[in-house]
């Protein structure tokens, strides 16, 4: 990647929302890292110069850094205008993308990444949209050799590397996982800012177009080694899409959780792996190992998410050659399998460990 030709290594796109917020706040906590062995340069984007100082101020005052602004570029960027994504993606190495609703927001940021050299990372919570972005970008992503990794928050950097190390850990071949995720909050209880809430309904709402997509894209089909694992909280599952209204009251609010509230939760992701062990044959025996592993972490929104998408932004930056060889548009498990990230994110607060791995 042009890391040096370029005036910022990192541009924080929407730092002026609820989430890009702490996502500045975590770029200006790894600019002094003091692993860090070279200089960091940074920028906030977005379409109002007073928010973004702002931002930048508050930043500062949290961290005890007065001079913090004075160390940050701020470039004025509004999707509605296409030259000024342009400019600001010539400008940045990656592009930490925090402008939601991503289904409307999402697509011109990759575009103008994508024509102007710039990698992107963002934060959506809409899987099935970064397929529909991979079938329409991966190749030219690939042609201009950059990186378009999405879901790089809560959802899906937990989950993603979670299988990649279960799968690492285990001693023989991976064959089903199955994870639990247990959110923790403290005694005010717990809340997620309107943002989040209005890409969540886009991403259900679009559920039954994810089929129509693979059938398009013509992907080979997963292989299938072993037993398959039986479906369960498919009722649960299908009572969430139909009434998100119902189970979200009192979660999602206008204001976003409090600083208590932030302070208070955690989660934790559990996995379950079944596989064979080294040697035995996979099509008439039974799987014989298990392995339980857990990711965890602080709280998933606004402390865990910056730090998943920091540091995803950091491997891009020093673990190039780990990267898959061209670029292209990827889950961040696809993208990150074979980097660093998972000491990365031991070393943030985002904690892997095996729980127990046994013979069956
Ligand atoms: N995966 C996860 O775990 C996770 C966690 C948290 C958030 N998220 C995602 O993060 C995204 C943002 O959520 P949020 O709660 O932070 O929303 P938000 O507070 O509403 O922030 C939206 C941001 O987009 C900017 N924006 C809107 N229209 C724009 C335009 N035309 N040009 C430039 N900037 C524009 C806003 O700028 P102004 O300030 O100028 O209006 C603001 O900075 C959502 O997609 C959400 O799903 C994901």
């Amino acid at each position: 990647m042009a890391t040096e030709q370029r005036p910022f290594h990192l541009v924080v796109f929407g730092a002026s929302g609820f989430t890009g917020q702490f996502v500045t706040e975590e770029v200006a906590r790894e600019q002094v890292d003091p692993e860090r062995s070279s200089r960091l340069p940074w920028a906030v984007a977005g379409r109002s110069r007073e928010k973004l100082q702002r931002v930048l101020e508050k930043a500062a005052l949290k961290l005890g850094r007065p001079t913090l602004s004075s160390e940050v570029g701020i470039i004025i960027c509004d999707i509605a205008n296409p030259a000024s994504l342009d400019e600001m993606a010539k400008q940045a190495t990656v592009v930490l993308n925090c402008v939601g609703p991503y289904r409307f927001y999402g697509e011109p940021v990759i575009k103008a990444c994508i024509e102007n050299g710039a990698s992107c990372i963002d934060i959506s919570g809409e899987p099935q949209f970064l397929e529909l972005m991979q079938l329409k970008y991966h190749e030219k992503a690939a042609d201009k050799g950059v990186y378009i990794i999405g879901s790089s928050g809560f959802d899906s950097i937990p989950a993603d590397l979670g299988v990649i190390y279960t799968r690492n850990k285990m001693n023989g071949t991976l064959t089903a996982v199955e994870s639990f995720l247990t959110i923790h909050s403290g005694p005010e209880g717990l809340s997620i800012h309107d943002g989040t809430w209005k890409s969540a309904i886009y991403g259900f709402g679009d559920q039954s177009n994810l089929r129509k997509l693979r059938n398009v894209s013509n992907l080979k089909p997963v292989p299938l080694i072993g037993p398959k694992l039986k479906r369960r909280f498919g009722i649960g599952r299908q009572l969430l899409i139909k009434f998100p209204w119902f189970f979200s009251f009192g979660y999602f609010s206008k204001q976003g959780p409090t600083q208590k509230q932030i302070d208070a939760a955690s989660f934790t992701l559990t996995f379950f792996g079944q596989g064979y062990s080294q040697g035995t044959g996979t099509d008439k025996n039974k799987p014989n190992i298990k392995i339980c592993t857990q990711v965890k972490g602080p709280e998933a929104g606004y402390v865990a998410t910056p730090i998943a998408m920091v540091q995803a932004a950091m491997t891009l930056l020093s673990d190039a050659s780990h990267l898959p060889k061209a670029g292209g548009v990827f889950t961040p498990g696809a993208a990150f399998s074979k980097t660093k990230l998972i000491d990365r994110l031991n070393k943030h607060g985002i904690e892997f460990s095996v729980i127990s791995s046994s013979e069956v």
